[in-house]
């Protein structure tokens, strides 16, 4: 909600026009994005030192003030997060072919990462409610084969880590948690990637903290860095010797200038973000038939999206009559995730594993939709969204 334009004087929401106007569409997510004037010494500086990429000094700015950020041992910047689930999952040597499970309910690259790593993806179904992966149903997915686990904190609604941890502990086999969604989210205090083996953040434009392009991958072990250092730069060591088939997972100084100038306004676009939560929460609670973001009350949420389920038989409309009602009036909310990888070409012949005789997956991914979600959805926006999910059949 709420952005500059919309707080009165004292930063109250203004009040909404009536009818509300929409000048501009609403999008689903607008990248976070520094001052310009902020903006220009750094790129001065870099221009002057003509070090451009390879490890800059901004490059080792930023990941030292991320490590801190997110509380870990090991952070290491990356171009994306697909290079860093890639090269994640080559950190641990799993065996070739071995069988990794993780979620349909994710974002393509998750599935991906898997399969370009020559490893086997195994898709188990999702929590109703937390829409993360359903212990219960890893469990059933496990087979000698099984060598990882992808979680993926979707939403930035977290796993259950602790069913997680139990299940690495007990068998020989690595918990890894695609935290593309979860940037800064914690769990009774505890920075979320100190949670299983390794856990990978994207820092793409729509996600609340970016760098235009960019990810990173977490470990709670000091003794990764090195290999991972290897995974990003094509595996060199020196200017004669390459010990590691590595990829090139750099990230460039402009993507870390910005990245250092967008870490000071994280935190002011997340309580907006939760001023937004609130207010969807007050327009759409009393709604029968409408599935409210998982109350988590130990996690301190990373506020990066507001998916709601819309139950049609209890609410009267469908998803997609929602979503074409608030396209009509030029607010873009998206249907994460839908269609969900077992969906797509590459993992179709895959069948979703799940203690449910229909896999909640299935179910929900046609009830899904995430609201827009940043700090530039006006209170008009807010009004639009109310007027759309109250109106009657
Ligand atoms: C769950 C999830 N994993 C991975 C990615 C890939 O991130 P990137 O675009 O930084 O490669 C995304 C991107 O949005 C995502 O949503």
């Amino acid at each position: 909600m709420l952005g500059e334009q919309n707080l009165d004087h004292d930063g109250a929401p203004a009040e909404p026009r009536h009818p509300p106007v929409i000048d501009k569409p609403v999008l689903i997510a607008e990248p976070l994005l520094p001052d310009l004037k902020d903006l220009i010494p750094l790129l001065e500086g870099i221009w002057e030192r003509k070090y451009v990429t390879n490890h800059g000094p901004l490059h080792e700015q930023l990941e030292a003030a991320l490590a801190d950020h997110l509380g870990v041992k090991t952070a290491m910047l990356f171009n994306n997060a697909t290079i860093g689930l890639i090269a994640a999952l080559k950190l641990f040597d799993l065996p070739p072919g071995s069988e990794v499970i993780t979620t349909p309910m994710t974002f393509a690259a998750t599935a991906h990462a898997i399969s370009w790593n020559g490893l086997t993806p195994v898709f188990a179904d999702i929590l109703p409610g937390t829409m993360t992966l359903d212990p219960a149903a890893v469990e059933k997915a496990i087979t000698s084969r099984t060598s990882a686990i992808l979680g993926v904190h979707v939403y930035g609604t977290l796993c259950d880590v602790d069913a997680f941890a139990r299940i690495g502990a007990s068998r020989d086999i690595r918990i890894i948690y695609d935290a593309a969604h979860a940037f800064g989210a914690t769990r009774s205090g505890v920075p979320v990637s100190q949670f299983g083996d390794a856990s990978i953040f994207s820092f793409h434009a729509t996600k609340l903290f970016n760098t235009l392009e960019g990810g990173l991958v977490a470990t709670p072990r000091e003794s990764d860095r090195k290999k991972i250092y290897y995974l990003r730069n094509f595996g060199i060591k020196n200017e004669e010797e390459v010990v590691e088939i590595g990829i090139n997972g750099k990230m460039n100084e402009v993507q870390a200038a910005i990245g250092l100038l967008n870490l000071r306004l994280v935190a002011a676009e997340k309580a907006k973000r939760r001023r937004l939560r609130n207010r969807y929460i007050e327009i759409l609670g009393d709604l029968d038939g409408i599935q409210l973001p998982a109350e988590q009350p130990e996690v301190e949420n990373s506020e990066q999206y507001f998916p709601i389920v819309i139950d049609e038989t209890r609410f009267g409309r469908t998803r997609d009559q929602i979503y074409d009602a608030l396209k009509a009036r030029k607010v873009f909310s998206r249907k994460y995730f839908y269609p969900i990888c077992t969906d797509f070409e590459p993992y179709r012949h895959l069948k979703i594993v799940s203690t449910r005789a229909i896999p909640y997956a299935e179910e929900v991914k046609m009830r899904v939709l995430c609201l827009p979600f940043h700090s530039n959805v006006s209170e008009d926006a807010v009004s639009v969204i109310h007027d759309v999910m109250h109106a009657r059949p």
